[in-house]
């Protein structure tokens, strides 16, 4: 091997070489310092921070799955019911490849749901990580789209259907309704047009927003610093070196966490690749192994199980509905009257939404207010920076009968999960409706309570047992 002397002496290997080479053309061992080994991360983490890379590694499986799946699929609606079982039964490893992109489509939802209570739990949105939240919201919206458009390209029943019920909704949004669903999907009913399309969404220009907001959702956290199990600023207490005192070099402390995380997520995934991939139809409705049909509509029509609590939420807003919401809203307008400082002029413009929102309750149908509080329910994640006003962020030191509001919502969201995927009966209508006031109260009353109750007192150091 080629080595060169330094002045010094020391001879320099060709690698060290050409990593410097490299450096004083392109900043890899500085951006490799400050994202990895030199990014100090707090010594206190538990397994919910492993959560962050599983994502990572998921995105990479759909990606890497996605590229080989588009080598044999036709984006054609005559051709690509046909091209998915030609995958399945003839491409070479074929049917790996598509379970694997099937799994991992659930796998994504269940890793960023997880991913999402650990931010609950210890209050990751709060100051200063409020962009991360927001880049992670962002992010689900994308997902959940990104899942839509890829639910309709193997042409199923269950794609033709759910596309179908989907875009419809639209149509009731007042005035531009109608017009938008024929926009979106380029054709009067679900066609080749709108498949056509659907895969160009689903293909390229969806995961490239994806990736753009992976990015920033990563650079803002490293800007910031991660928070911890304890809800400390570790970047508060630094040693002379300006290194914090709580804080360990992310490679190799974590990295190594992370792949044994990776490991046992593996084992979990390949299982249901292998032994279970519909899942009992969860992952893979069994409608869908039925070609799409425009003249047969399947009697029950129910979205794949991520988007079932937002489903249940839109189906929850009946016309009897609309008069406990719009008690709901009269109750909170005038706790917001009560109980705030607000500018007065604030009151007033809260008053006036109030009233026009009042006014179009009854006015628009139900089904585009369940629109609108299908689309509400998710886009209130956004807000959680600022409707959280607990003096502490992480769990640990709130009260403890905060933990058990948390249960209480994270039940109600199981719950309208669980009544999404089933055919809708009166009784569950009224535990849907009973659940989506619960959601809503969750976040909408989050100011009030979330200041209640005895504190416990925040140690200035993490908590943290070395093992
Ligand atoms: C493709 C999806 C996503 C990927 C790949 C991803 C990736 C990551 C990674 C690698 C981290 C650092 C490791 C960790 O703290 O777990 C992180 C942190 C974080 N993520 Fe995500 N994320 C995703 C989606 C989301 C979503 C949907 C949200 C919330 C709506 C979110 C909120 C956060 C927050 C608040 C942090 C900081 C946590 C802390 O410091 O305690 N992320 N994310």
């Amino acid at each position: 091997m080629s080595t060169q002397q330094k002045p010094t002496g020391t001879p320099v290997p060709f690698s060290g070489r050409a990593l410097e080479w490299i450096d004083q053309r392109f900043p890899l061992s500085s951006t490799w310092k400050a994202h990895v080994s030199e990014y100090y991360a707090p010594k206190n983490f538990n397994f919910w921070y492993a959560f962050g890379s599983l994502a990572l590694l998921v995105l990479v499986i759909q990606i890497v799955t996605g590229i080989f799946l588009v080598m044999h699929y036709k984006p054609d609606a005559n051709l690509a019911f046909a091209s998915v079982e030609y995958i399945m039964r003839d491409v070479p490893w074929g049917w790996l490849v598509r379970y694997m992109h099937s799994t991992g489509a659930s796998a994504f939802f269940i890793v960023v749901y997880l991913h999402m209570v650990r931010g609950l739990l210890y209050g990751s949105y709060r100051k200063p990580r409020e962009l991360v939240w927001l880049f992670g919201v962002a992010i689900f919206l994308c997902l959940m789209a990104e899942a839509f458009f890829g639910y309709l390209l193997p042409w199923g029943q269950m794609s033709y259907w759910g596309a179908q019920v989907i875009v419809n909704l639209f149509g009731a949004i007042p005035f531009i309704g109608p017009d938008l669903s024929l926009w979106i999907r380029g054709d009067y009913v679900v066609s080749d047009a709108t498949l056509n399309r659907f895969f160009s969404f689903h293909v390229i220009a969806i995961p490239l927003v994806l990736i753009g907001l992976v990015v920033a959702h990563i650079v803002a956290l490293h800007e910031v610093g991660s928070n911890n199990p304890d809800g400390i600023e570790i970047k508060k207490n630094k040693d002379a070196n300006g290194i914090p005192l709580d804080g360990i070099p992310f490679h190799p402390y974590y990295t190594v966490h992370d792949v044994l995380a990776a490991a046992v997520f593996l084992i979990v995934f390949s299982t249901v690749v292998f032994f279970a991939p519909e899942m009992g139809g969860y992952f893979l409705e069994y409608n869908n192994f039925i070609p799409a049909d425009p003249l047969k509509t399947p009697p029950h029509i129910a979205p794949v199980w991520y988007f079932t609590p937002f489903y249940s939420i839109l189906r929850a807003t009946t016309s009897q509905f609309m008069y406990w919401l719009a008690a709901g809203v009269i109750a909170y307008v005038a706790l917001i009257f009560v109980k705030t400082r607000l500018r007065g002029t604030v009151k007033a413009a809260i008053a006036v939404i109030a009233v026009l929102a009042l006014i179009g309750m009854f006015t628009f149908d139900a089904k585009f207010w369940g629109v609108v509080l299908m689309g509400v329910s998710v886009l209130i994640l956004g807000a959680l920076p600022w409707l959280d006003h607990s003096e502490v962020k992480s769990i640990r030191y709130r009260p403890g009968w905060h933990m058990y509001v948390y249960l209480v919502f994270g039940v109600a969201f199981l719950i309208l999960g669980y009544l999404g995927v089933l055919p809708p009966t009166e009784t569950r209508t009224i535990v849907a409706q009973v659940c989506t006031f619960i959601y809503f109260g969750f976040f909408l009353l989050m100011p009030w309570w979330s200041t209640m109750g005895k504190f416990k007192p925040v140690p200035d150091r993490v908590t943290y047992q070395p093992h």
